[in-house]
């Protein structure tokens, strides 16, 4: 979907939340794919070394050859890492087990922080017409993180409605206070969206109320189901929305992308 008023280049976003299992993956694999269905082309760029986004868009271990790691810490190009998947406009860059070492291995990098803005910011990623590039974070604040966050021009909250949710949130706007004075002034928060809601839940309600109240207008209006549909769907290698294009998980996924393309018109970046 091109907008002529947005500058070139792709929209970057980071799916970011150091707690564990709260739906950072799933929210990039289908996120990814319901704005690829509003005509969109999409880059995931996978920066956790599970690599479950990469295990989730079909990337079989052998066609890992090159990946996240190569990327970050070998100066290989961008355009030797990224793979096309199964979903026409929705390519990855894969990533194994190996980019669990890049924290130590960079140490002594001064640009360390700076890798995967560097890599993203090469003159070939607009040959490629990329509208989103979205990049699936560790369950951790680590340099891995930092690297996404200093990439990215926002960044999207998945909150888990459980208890306990919204406590690690304020360590996590820590951080991202720290990149914006070291790195990255510009970098906004695209959102917090609500996962594994269950509206007949007070528990969930609960959450959602204190998350409403807290923060207000960055909690996105679409909220995610608990829907076995979603966590079925990576072990067929697919997103939701192919899966199973009609459950409740595929469609509030196309709900949260068609919201996020709302608010990015609105502020016109
Ligand atoms: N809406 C949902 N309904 C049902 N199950 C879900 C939903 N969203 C995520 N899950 C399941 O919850 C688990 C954690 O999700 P996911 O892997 O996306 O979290 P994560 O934040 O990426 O985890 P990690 O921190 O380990 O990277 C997975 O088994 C996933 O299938
Ligand atoms: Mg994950």
């Amino acid at each position: 979907m091109s907008d002529p008023t947005r500058p070139p280049g792709p929209k970057i976003i980071s799916v970011a939340n150091q707690k564990g299992g709260v739906g950072k993956t799933t929210t990039t694999i289908n996120l990814a794919a319901a704005l690829v269905e509003l005509g969109n082309r999409v880059l995931v760029v996978d920066l956790d070394p599970q690599g479950n986004a990469s295990t989730g868009l079909g990337i079989e271990m052998d066609d890992r050859e090159r990946t996240t790691y190569d990327l970050l810490l070998e100066d290989v190009a961008l355009e030797d890492v990224i793979l096309a998947t199964d979903i026409e406009d929705l390519a990855i860059v894969p990533a194994t087990v190996d980019l669990s070492s890049a924290d130590i291995e960079l140490i002594s990098n001064e640009r360390r922080s700076f890798l995967l803005h560097d890599a993203l910011r090469q003159t070939d990623i607009d040959a490629y017409e990329f509208d989103f590039v979205l990049i699936d974070c560790p369950p951790s604040l680590n340099l891995l993180t930092v690297n996404a966050m200093i990439a990215s021009h926002s960044i999207l909250v998945p909150l888990q409605s459980e208890f306990f949710a919204l406590e690690g949130l304020s360590q996590l706007m820590l951080t991202v206070r720290e990149v914006r004075q070291t790195g990255n002034p510009n970098l906004r928060i695209e959102g917090v969206v609500l996962t594994m809601h269950d509206a007949r839940n007070n528990l969930s309600q609960q959450v959602e109320q204190d998350a409403r109240d807290n923060l207000g207008d960055i909690v996105f209006k679409t909220r995610i189901p608990r829907n076995v549909r979603v966590s079925e769907a990576p072990s067929f290698a697919l997103p939701v929305l192919s899966y199973d294009s009609m459950s409740k998980g595929a469609i509030a996924y196309r709900d949260l992308a068609k919201e996020l393309v709302a608010n990015n018109a609105a502020v016109g970046a």
